[in-house]
């Protein structure tokens, strides 16, 4: 799917591919100290990526290319299910988890290409691929560091609610989505 970023810039939406795995290297390993700082849900070395791969019906990635240069630009992935490691957290405010109905999710844009409305576009295009599955809910995968203030608003302009704060490297809130409205629109 072609969109339009706010420069005017056409980019293309789609999964990610194995075929991607080399150009996803690239863009892993050209985003900035701040943006690494803030986007981690694997490791970035190539074996890691073909590893968490492994598992399609768990992991999907969602890419961004430019479309003169090809590169990627964007890369988010969904995760069916919720992060065993937050579960506990995420029920101490009161969820019923549910691996087949909930899922999680970790956007992240090249810093170049931050605040175009890439990462918008990005989560539109996921939300109309997750009305295929039967998902109900969506979970920031660890949460979003307080002080990240461009994400705070990107997922609150996304009608995410704020579960609760935690400690974890700095404060942090954990949010989620219910999407499940929107299957039937
Ligand atoms: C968070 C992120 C995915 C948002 O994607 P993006 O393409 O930059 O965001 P968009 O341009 O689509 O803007 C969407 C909303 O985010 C917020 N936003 C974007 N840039 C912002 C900025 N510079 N300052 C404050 N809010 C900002 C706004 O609410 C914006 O809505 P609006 O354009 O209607 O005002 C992206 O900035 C990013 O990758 N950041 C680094 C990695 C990261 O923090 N990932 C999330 C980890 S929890």
């Amino acid at each position: 799917m072609v969109v339009e970023t706010k420069n005017n810039r056409p980019v293309f939406l789609r999964r990610l591919a194995s075929n991607d795995f080399d150009n996803l290297f690239d863009y892993l390993q050209n985003l900035s100290a701040e943006t690494k700082k803030r986007f981690g849900p694997h490791m970035f070395d190539p074996q890691s990526i073909v590893e968490f791969y492994k598992y399609p019906d768990i992991h999907r990635g969602y890419v961004a290319h430019d479309i003169e240069t090809k590169k990627i630009i964007a890369y988010s992935i969904i995760r069916i299910g919720y992060l065993e490691h937050d579960k506990a957290r995420l029920q101490s405010y009161g969820l019923t988890l549910d691996n087949k109905t909930d899922c999680t999710f970790a956007p992240s844009v090249a810093d170049l290409w931050q605040s175009c409305g890439v990462g918008n576009k990005m989560f539109h295009f996921i939300l109309s691929d997750l009305k295929t599955n039967r998902i109900n809910r969506i979970i920031l995968w660890g949460g979003v560091q307080v002080d990240n203030d461009k994400a705070v608003n990107y997922y609150k302009k996304n009608d995410f609610r704020i579960l609760g704060q935690f400690t974890y490297n700095g404060e942090n809130y954990d949010m989620i989505l219910d999407i499940s409205g929107i299957h039937s629109r």
